[in-house]
C-alpha cells in the first residue's frame, strides 16, 4: 500500500528580529491509508504546526510533502485550496461552525463551495448528521447545541466531502471528559468501521491511547 501522506524533512521556520526560529525542524512522517495517529508534545513543540503543513493551511519552509504520490510542495494557492476542499475534513477544539448557519446548514457548506446540486447537498449533509446521531437537531443553531453537540456537527461538516484524511487539533479539548469520551467514540468508529484515516492532536493520554499509533514531538522534532 502506497503513502497517503509522506514528508520528508520538512522544516517550518520563522524570522524573528535577525534571528530564525525553527517550529519544526526536518520532520519525516509518513502516514499510510486507515491509520488512525495520535500527535502529542508539550504546548509549542510544533503539533499544530505539523497539522496545518498536513492540511495544505500553512506551507512548509524547506522539505517536501507528496499527499496521495504527488508533490504538493510546489502547488500554488488555488490548487491548495481545491486540494484541501476534496480531501481534507478538519476538526478544531472550537468547533468554528458558522452561528447564523443551521446544523444542517454548516454540514451543507462544503458541498456549497463544491458546486454539489442543493437537494443532493441537502440529502447527505442529513445522513452524515445521522452518522454522528444528530440529525433531531438539524434545524438548530450553534448556540442551541452543546459543547459535545456543536463538535459532532464539526465532524459531520468534516465528513461530509467524503475526505481522504480527517485532522483534528484537540477536538476534546473544550469538552468535559465525558463529552470527549463520546466525540472519541465517534473517531474510533469511523477509524474503525469505515477504515477513516485520522491525525488527531491530543493532550489527554487516555486518548492517544486509543490510537493505533502515536507521534510525539519535541521541540519541532519527531522523538517517538
Ligand atoms: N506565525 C508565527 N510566527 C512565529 N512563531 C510562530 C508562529 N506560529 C507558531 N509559532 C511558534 O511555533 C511553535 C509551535 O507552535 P504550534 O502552534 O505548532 O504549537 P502546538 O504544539 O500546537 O502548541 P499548543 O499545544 O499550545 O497548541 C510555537 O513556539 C509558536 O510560538
Ligand atoms: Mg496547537
Amino acid at each position: 500500500m502506497s503513502f497517503l501522506v509522506e514528508l520528508n524533512r520538512v522544516t517550518k521556520s520563522y524570522k524573528t528580529g535577525n534571528s530564525e526560529f525553527y517550529a519544526l525542524k526536518e520532520v519525516s512522517l509518513s502516514v499510510l491509508p486507515g491509520e488512525m495517529v495520535a500527535v502529542i508534545g508539550a504546548s509549542g513543540s510544533g503539533k499544530s504546526t505539523l497539522m496545518n503543513i498536513i492540511g495544505f493551511l500553512d506551507r512548509c519552509t524547506s522539505g517536501q510533502y507528496l499527499f496521495s504520490q504527488q508533490d504538493v510542495s510546489q502547488f500554488n494557492e488555488v490548487e491548495l485550496a481545491h486540494i484541501r476542499n476534496q480531501k481534507i475534513g478538519f476538526v478544531f477544539q472550537s468547533f468554528f461552525l458558522l452561528p447564523r448557519l443551521t446544523a444542517l446548514q454548516n454540514v451543507m457548506l462544503p458541498l456549497f463551495y463544491r458546486e454539489t446540486a442543493p437537494d443532493r447537498a441537502k440529502e447527505t449533509a442529513l445522513a452524515m448528521l445521522e452518522k454522528v446521531g444528530m440529525a433531531h437537531f438539524a434545524g438548530r443553531r450553534p448556540n442551541e447545541l452543546s459543547g459535545g453537540q456543536q463538535q459532532r456537527v464539526a465532524i459531520a461538516r468534516a465528513l461530509v466531502g467524503n475526505p481522504d484524511i480527517i485532522l483534528a487539533d484537540e477536538p476534546t479539548g473544550a469538552l468535559d471528559s465525558k463529552t470527549g469520551q463520546d466525540v472519541m467514540d465517534l473517531f474510533l468508529r469511523l477509524h474503525q468501521e469505515e477504515k477513516r484515516t485520522l491525525i488527531l492532536i491530543t493532550h489527554d493520554s487516555r486518548i492517544s491511547q486509543l490510537c493505533g499509533r502515536i507521534i510525539l514531538l519535541k521541540d519541532g522534532c519527531i522523538v517517538l
